[in-house]
């Protein structure tokens, strides 16, 4: 199987990263943070040795900054819910997943207001309408770092800059960044950052975290035992203990370590330049091809690698089908989770065929999807 779903989750994982997660499963497999005994200590030596991990990777002062969620959708709820209350305003763009939209959309029960940005049909964002959204009551500015759906890059730092100077809070999803573009909290104004493990952080699934600047309280989540103050009924307010409550996903975690240790072996730099240069290869032979639609900046440097394209008027899920049973190739088709992203670049009926490269693919792999693109081509 050649394996172009790499947005939805790298795979396969390097082995180290298996590796990780099998050892701390059978070499120290007990409740961290919860008992003194010494399989527990290693367990809890592990997550703090991880959070070390992921906090230096992002230029995050403290690591106790970094809150371990399941998932990115997690981390993007409690920061969203955890900021946001009745009377509030937040602004987000028509390029977002539904983790993002959802939350804001049910927050609009609560009483509290949004405004989305309608990009432009590339996925780019114009900037001016970020200034010209805020309001008085506008206490959070959450983007996307990359499309989900056409790769766009969108100008974090900037609207970073903006957020800080309007003294708004910026919360940043980098579902599809975060492991193979530089992310510095510091430098970007960033003051929550989203995460999943599973996907270029290259960590098993299941995993994810939240960074939350220092001095900002949010609403909790959830609410429950943290091996901490357990004489309190009151869930304690001691970092990261206060939004994570239940025993964690250690072997994830460990995964996660291992994920990050990888990436930082071959160069982050270096996997970026290698993924680049094959979507450069991908768009020039689609630019070929006639009855081949490409969405989106169409340019490696604008774009993460994620290329969203359509077979003239066919439906995405039929290529996608014919794709996995004729040429064993695994790509993702639909809506992405991202309606508005879908209905910004005209394709919310016919959706679109995705194809995401990761670290493992490779030029060849690459060169056998563009003639299996050519082989449907011919049928058409
Ligand atoms: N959000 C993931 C994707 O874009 C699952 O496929």
């Amino acid at each position: 199987m050649l394996y172009f779903d790499h947005g939805a989750t790298s795979y396969p994982k390097p082995k180290s990263v298996t590796a990780g997660a099998l050892r701390a499963m059978e070499s120290f497999g007990a409740n961290p943070g919860r008992s003194g005994h010494q399989l527990a200590l290693k367990a809890s030596r592990e997550i703090f040795d991880a959070r070390e991990t992921v906090a230096k990777f992002f230029n995050i002062k403290d690591p106790k900054q970094v809150i371990f969620t399941s998932n990115c959708t997690e981390a993007l709820n409690l920061a969203i819910k955890g900021v946001l209350t009745k009377g509030d305003h937040v602004i987000t763009t028509s390029m977002e997943h539904n983790s993002v939209l959802r939350p804001i959309k049910a927050l609009e029960n609560e009483g509290v207001e949004n405004t989305i940005i309608q990009c432009r049909p590339d996925g780019s964002l114009p900037l001016e309408k970020v200034d010209q959204s805020i309001r008085e009551n506008t206490k959070l500015i959450v983007l996307t770092h990359s499309s989900n759906l056409t790769g766009t890059l969108m100008p974090v730092e900037e609207v970073g800059k903006i957020a800080r100077e309007r003294g708004i809070l910026f919360l940043v999803d980098a579902a599809q960044t975060a492991g193979l573009y530089p992310i510095d909290v510091e430098k970007m104004y960033i003051d929550l950052l989203a995460a999943p493990g599973h996907k270029a952080l290259l960590g098993p699934q299941g995993t994810g975290f939240l960074y939350i600047k220092e001095d900002l309280y949010l609403k909790t989540l959830k609410e429950g035992g943290t091996g901490s103050k357990s004489q309190d009924l009151i869930q304690p307010d001691i970092l990261p203990d206060r939004y994570e409550s239940g025993t964690p996903n250690t072997p994830g975690i460990a995964g996660l370590k291992e994920g990050i240790r990888f990436i930082l072996e071959k160069g982050r730099d270096n996997l970026l330049h290698h993924e680049e240069s094959l979507v450069k290869y991908f768009l020039e032979e689609m630019k070929k091809l006639d009855f081949i639609h490409v969405y989106g900046p169409k340019d490696c440097k604008k774009q993460s690698p994620v290329i969203a394209l359509n077979f003239r008027d066919m439906d995405s899920s039929e290529i996608a089908y014919i794709l996995d049973s004729m040429f064993d190739m695994a790509v993702r088709p639909g809506l992405h989770c991202a309606p508005l992203a879908h209905k910004t670049i005209g394709t919310l009926e016919q959706g679109a065929v995705r194809f995401s490269f990761g670290y493992s693919t490779t030029l060849e792999d690459v060169k056998k999807a563009v003639e299996a693109i050519k082989s449907i081509g011919i049928e058409l």
